[in-house]
């Protein structure tokens, strides 16, 4: 009766079990994988309620692009980060994640393929499957910090290869697309042909102190490039629902892929009004939480090197984004790693497979926890790592 794109296992892992059964015991458990803001403990601005109840809500003015004055919100966005973005180049959208389905339905036949970085972001994936378009993965190689491999690139490409997408910064690596990389990027886009989706949604949180020095690229005017962001991210309210897809580029294949664009938004018109209303005081005003999540990340990425620092964990160098990859010793697997921890000090982490991650016995922390919950679960997880290492003597 189904189709075999959603013919997926859906049997709950030992990691699954052992956290539901924790929870039903009333158990009190670490969560050093929340990823969701909004149970963060961060302090929204109630005032900025008083906007999506705009009386304008009221009226349905369907446009596939959506509101014009959300786009010119966006574009002054953009213009703050020296960025230049027509608002007649915007499309808005309930969330990125329908952004890419659209854009893989615009850009790709079925089996036609899509290069991922990898390790990257599980979604990917799934969003793949569900437009029957073949996901080819390429490496992103570290050594001190993460960089692509461009040969991983070179050998996944083939005819049927159409996009290549872009995590700027990625999730989980936390790296940056850097300069030279852009530009041999864009030098092997143009050789075959391909679209380029960058996925921006963390650009706004850096770890490190080159902050602003990343550009967007939203202004690309050279090739076709899709580049997505969202208040999910930027503004740390993934439930208000409204991302955004720029298209830049050439302009005549910039037009033809607005005109198909149109056709594909115009047949869902996903985004609400009263958020489309809204955003130009979200934006203003958002920021609040924004300044709070860059702090909040950057004080648990140091607490996380300290703490870290004189023990058997090594800690990635990350430059952006909400997450951090740590490793630990190699005496067994991330998997068995991750139910020891949990059954025994009551912390849950993700193993580092979950994001394709092809170091041994890794684990991908969220850095968005509250600072005590956050140092107590380190705190918790080396204190289980000396215990298990004592046993194993
Ligand atoms: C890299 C990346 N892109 C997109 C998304 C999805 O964001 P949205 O809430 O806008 O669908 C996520 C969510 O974690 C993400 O990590």
């Amino acid at each position: 009766m189904f189709s075999s794109r959603t013919d997926w296992n859906l049997t709950p892992n030992a990691l699954s079990q052992l956290l539901a059964e924790k929870r039903k015991r009333g158990e009190k458990i670490l969560d050093l994988t929340e990823s969701n803001p909004t149970l963060c403990g961060f302090s929204y601005n109630l005032e900025l309620l008083q906007a999506l109840s705009s009386e304008r809500s009221f009226k349905y003015e369907p446009d596939p692009h959506g509101l014009l004055s959300a786009r010119k919100a966006i574009a002054e966005y953009y213009r703050r980060r020296a960025t230049l973005v027509d608002p007649s180049n915007l499309f808005l959208t309930a969330s990125t994640s329908e952004a890419y389905s659209h854009l893989f339905r615009l850009l790709c036949n079925a089996g036609e393929s899509v290069l991922v970085p990898k390790p990257s972001y599980p979604l990917f994936d799934y969003l793949c499957a569900l437009n029957d378009v073949e996901v080819r993965h390429y490496r992103l190689m570290y050594d001190d910090e993460w960089r692509i491999d461009f040969e991983s690139i070179r050998a996944a490409i083939d005819p049927s290869t159409k996009v290549l997408l872009l995590v700027h910064p990625n999730n989980p690596t936390g790296s940056f697309v850097k300069n030279q990389e852009k530009e041999k990027i864009l030098e092997l886009v143009q050789r075959h042909g391909l679209a380029l989706i960058a996925d921006e949604v963390f650009a706004e949180y850096s770890l490190t102190e080159s902050e602003g020095q990343y550009e967007s690229f939203a202004s690309e005017g050279r090739f076709l490039v899709f580049t997505l962001n969202g208040i999910s991210k930027l503004l740390g309210m993934p439930q208000m629902k409204l991302a955004w897809v720029a298209v830049s580029g050439e302009s005549g294949v910039v037009r033809n892929a607005m005109d198909r664009l149109e056709v594909i938004y115009d047949t869902y018109l996903s985004t609400a009004t009263p958020i489309q209303q809204a955003l130009p005081s979200f934006l203003d005003e958002g920021r609040r939480v924004t300044d709070q999540i860059s702090k909040r990340i950057k004080a648990n990425y140091h607490s996380l090197r300290s703490m870290t620092a004189q023990s058997p964990v090594s800690l990635f160098n990350a430059e952006g984004g909400w997450n951090a990859i740590v490793q630990f010793p190699r005496i067994m697997s991330d998997d068995a790693w991750a139910l020891r921890i949990l059954k025994e000090c009551n912390v849950l982490l993700h193993p580092g497979h979950f994001f394709e991650i092809e170091q041994e016995a890794c684990f991908v922390m969220s850095l968005l926890p509250e600072e005590s919950i956050f140092s107590n679960g380190i705190g918790r997880v080396l204190e289980c790592m000396r215990a298990t290492a004592e046993t194993s003597l």
